[in-house]
């Protein structure tokens, strides 16, 4: 079978990558790709983004199915397109990925399902806005409804901060349209988890459960980034909240698309809080699988992914078992600097080459790529060309060794003033050291 993976980031690697171990796959083309899967065996890069490229390209390769790596291309309606033109795609529609794309039609399906969030008020008019805030204490936490590239969600810890968030969302248009409306929510504290599932609309599969690390730096410091890093499984979630989380937030969310005649065939990731008293709420919903939490999820994943997929296509997820490499896999991004904000390009990256023959003779780890591609000397160089880089990402018979043996690798990588974090699983590792503790 011929395959289309539609991104660029460190999760389409990592799908490209699992997809083309599966034992019908002819070839996997990476749409844009990076240099990481420009150098994979049966994988091969096409530099085409547009929806009506895409479709020719697809139709003229007879590509036998498509997978939609990131929101942006959901939200433009790549898989109402594919679809009518008579091509296989996994992913939502346009209308069912506005669980992302709006985070006020997310909040008010919530709240019709009964799933557990955040209390919230929607806003267009900026003095009411102020209004509210001058009536309701801090933090607060103001959201921009559309899709913001992770700019738009400002955790105000004072009443100025919230002040000058709605000034720059709802008066300044500093996020164009996207800030047309916003909500302000209530403030949570605990411990965030990442909880993926994916679903043909009417069953659903969960995914092995991870955690990523928002924050730039170390101890949650810094700005908040698209994620440093993510590991798998967390135990965080035990098999008695995962079972809760299944009954409150999954299964209510899959029932309530049915009820309002929303198709819903593709991942579905749910961003939850898990509050001091064990409860987990909802703090956002996406419509695709994370980066980087993809990348120990997949190194675990045993089962063939293509077999899965095409199952959630024929709607019968019901009938697969999918099986979990037993230990855990700990990714560490390493990022470019000036990242968030500006992220320096052009940097060469150094010590590679030997990582990658390595990791052809070995399950141990994979080196999944983000923003990178090939030029320099020979063309043959890898070149820092986005904000997140690489993801080092490997398997461990606890979180603490996984943890070990990515920073090992990281040590044989470098480019130029490089950012990584050095605590990547800390709160797993700590929450484990824990409970064993507390066993013994
Ligand atoms: P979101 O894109 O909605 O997940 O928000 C981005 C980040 O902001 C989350 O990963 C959280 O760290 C933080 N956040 C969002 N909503 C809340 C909330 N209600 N309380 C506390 N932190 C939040
Ligand atoms: N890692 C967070 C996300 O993919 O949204």
């Amino acid at each position: 079978m011929k395959l289309l993976v539609i991104g660029s980031g460190g999760r389409e690697h990592a799908l490209a990558w699992k997809l083309s171990l599966s034992p019908r796959v002819q070839k996997v083309f990476v749409a844009p790709g990076n240099a990481g899967t420009a150098i994979e065996q049966r994988i091969e890069n096409v530099s085409i983004t547009s929806i009506p490229e895409l479709v020719t390209f697809a139709k003229t390769e007879q590509i036998d199915l498509t997978i939609v790596g990131p929101e942006i291309p959901l939200a433009a309606g790549i898989v109402d397109t594919f679809q009518v033109a008579g091509l296989k795609i996994f992913g939502p529609t346009q209308q069912a990925a506005q669980l992302e794309t709006s985070k006020i039609f997310a909040k008010e399906f919530m709240q019709r399902h009964h799933i557990p969030t955040a209390t919230y008020v929607s806003f267009t008019d900026a003095l009411l806005a102020h209004q509210y805030i001058d009536h309701n204490s801090t933090p607060l936490v103001i959201k921009a409804d559309g899709l913001a590239a992770g700019k738009g969600v400002i955790v105000a810890q004072n009443s100025e901060q919230a002040h000058a968030a709605v000034n720059a969302i709802l008066v300044e248009k500093n996020l164009g349209s996207a800030g047309n409306k916003i909500i302000i929510e209530e403030y949570l504290q605990g411990t965030e988890v990442s909880f993926i599932v994916m679903t043909d609309g009417h069953n659903i599969l969960p995914l092995a459960t991870s955690q990523d690390h928002k924050r730039l730096c170390d101890g949650e410091r810094g700005p908040n980034t698209g994620g440093m890093g993510a590991y798998s499984p967390t135990p965080f979630i035990s098999p008695d909240l995962h079972e809760r989380i299944m009954h409150d937030v999954i299964y209510p969310v899959i029932t309530g698309l049915k009820q309002e005649r929303i198709s819903y065939c593709g991942f579905l990731y749910a961003g939850l809080m898990i509050t001091a008293d064990n409860q987990a709420k909802v703090l956002e919903f996406n419509c695709r699988l994370g980066d980087p939490e993809t990348q120990p999820i997949m190194l675990r994943l045993k089962s063939d992914l293509l077999m899965l997929i095409e199952n959630a296509i024929n709607g019968t997820l019901d009938k697969v078992n999918v099986e979990w490499d037993q230990r855990a896999a700990l990714g560490v991004v390493m990022a470019a600097y000036g990242y968030p904000d500006n992220p320096r390009k052009n940097d060469v990256i150094h010590g590679l080459s030997d990582l990658i023959i390595k990791q052809k003779n070995t399950d141990n780890f994979h080196i999944f790529h983000s923003g990178t591609l090939l030029g320099g000397i020979n063309g043959k160089e890898f070149i820092v060309s986005g904000g997140r880089v690489l993801c080092i990402t490997a398997l461990g018979e606890s979180i603490r060794i996984a943890q070990q043996n990515a920073y090992e690798l990281i040590e044989k990588i470098s480019f130029s003033d490089f950012q990584v974090r050095r605590d990547i699983g800390y709160q797993g590792i700590n929450f484990s050291q824990k409970e064993k503790l507390g066993a013994s």
